[in-house]
């Protein structure tokens, strides 16, 4: 079962849903089961097109080093199991166990890692990485590595404003762009936020660039009130906003997770308020998300299951 359910209202609502991450939470979830083959799968896709997934361009390396000086200490201290960093003056020595490797490195010294900063990061853990300009009007996006975006690249967005990233978000800007930007202004060092975003997906497939869809877009077809439990997949962005102390920058992680609806509405009113949220999408949000073409059944999926174990169930 995947560590989010993000359905609690019983209506579909656009909203920040943001909160303040709590002292137990981390901003890098390790899952342990899938770290490797999610890590090597990054490693293959950078390396099949590495500008298209990579972009650290002239003037963000200090965000970047600042990305490493802020994760890798809280890396260590919260997954001691997996993670650990000596630190020898200016170098640092980081054992990676889950990867079995070590790396050694001074921090601001880029001959001294074998890639840019930020590329040598993402390829520690599972989640994607996006840098925003916090001192910018606008918070621009001016570096990142992505591998498992939901449908959207990191060439189409670099250098954009936060709001133009969303343009094609239905009514996003309407509806939440300016508390968006007021979050983005009054996030704070060392008080990071989280959210969960969900969307509903055909495919395991953790790689959705909008030039992949020819790969897998038969997988809408033939999705029927039977199957579409284990054919329809539960798609989660566990999503964390840092402001680095030093460059003022904002750090975006997202973490995906995905796994057949089947399996995560066994819990008792979990169909039942899944069930509600989807009946409830506006048409323009469901295109966006292609909910559009499952939509009818996985509500008769959900809907059986309802009828079986009871409304109360
Ligand atoms: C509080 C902050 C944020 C909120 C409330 C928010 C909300 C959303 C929502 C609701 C969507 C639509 C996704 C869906 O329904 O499946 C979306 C998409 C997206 N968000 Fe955000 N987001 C936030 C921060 C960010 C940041 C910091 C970035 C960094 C670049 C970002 C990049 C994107 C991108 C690239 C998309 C896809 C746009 C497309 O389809 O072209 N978001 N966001």
């Amino acid at each position: 079962m995947l560590p989010y359910f993000p359905f609690e209202q019983d209506v579909f609502s656009m909203s920040l849903g943001v909160r303040a991450l709590r002292p137990e939470e981390t901003l890098i979830e390790v899952d342990a089961p899938r770290y490797a083959d999610e890590v090597a799968l990054k490693a293959a896709l950078l390396t099949a097109g590495h500008a298209e997934r990579f972009q650290g361009g002239p003037g963000t390396e200090e965000l970047q080093w600042e990305t490493l000086t802020v994760l890798l200490p809280a890396m260590a201290r919260q997954s001691p199991e997996h993670f650990s960093l000596e630190v020898d003056g200016t170098r640092w020595c980081w054992h990676n166990r889950l990867l079995g490797t070590r790396t050694d490195f001074t921090p601001g010294d880029a001959a001294s890692l074998p890639l840019a900063p930020l590329d040598w990061f993402g390829r520690q853990v599972q989640e994607d990485l996006l840098l925003l300009a916090g001192t910018h009007e606008g918070f621009p996006l001016v570096a990142g590595q992505l591998c498992f975006p939901s449908g959207w690249c990191l060439g189409d967005k670099l250098g954009r404003s936060l709001l133009a990233v969303h343009e094609p978000v239905p009514q996003f800007n309407a509806k939440l762009g300016p508390s968006t930007l007021k979050l983005m202004e009054g996030l704070k060092p060392g008080r990071p936020v989280t959210r969960c975003n969900w969307a509903i997906s055909v495919t395991e497939r953790l790689d959705l660039e909008p030039r992949t869809l020819p790969e897998w877009r038969h997988l809408f077809d033939g999705i029927t009130p039977d199957n579409a439990g284990e054919r329809c997949f539960l798609r989660l962005e566990r999503q964390t906003l840092t402001r680095l102390p030093r460059t003022r920058a904002i750090l975006f992680t997202i973490h995906t997770y995905v796994a057949p609806v089947a399996s995560e509405v066994e819990a008792p009113g979990r169909r039942q308020r899944l069930a509600r949220v989807l009946r409830t999408v506006p048409a323009d949000t469901a295109a966006y998300k292609r909910i559009t073409p499952v939509l009818a059944p996985l509500l008769g999926y959900l809907e059986a299951g309802e009828a079986d174990a009871g409304w109360n169930g």
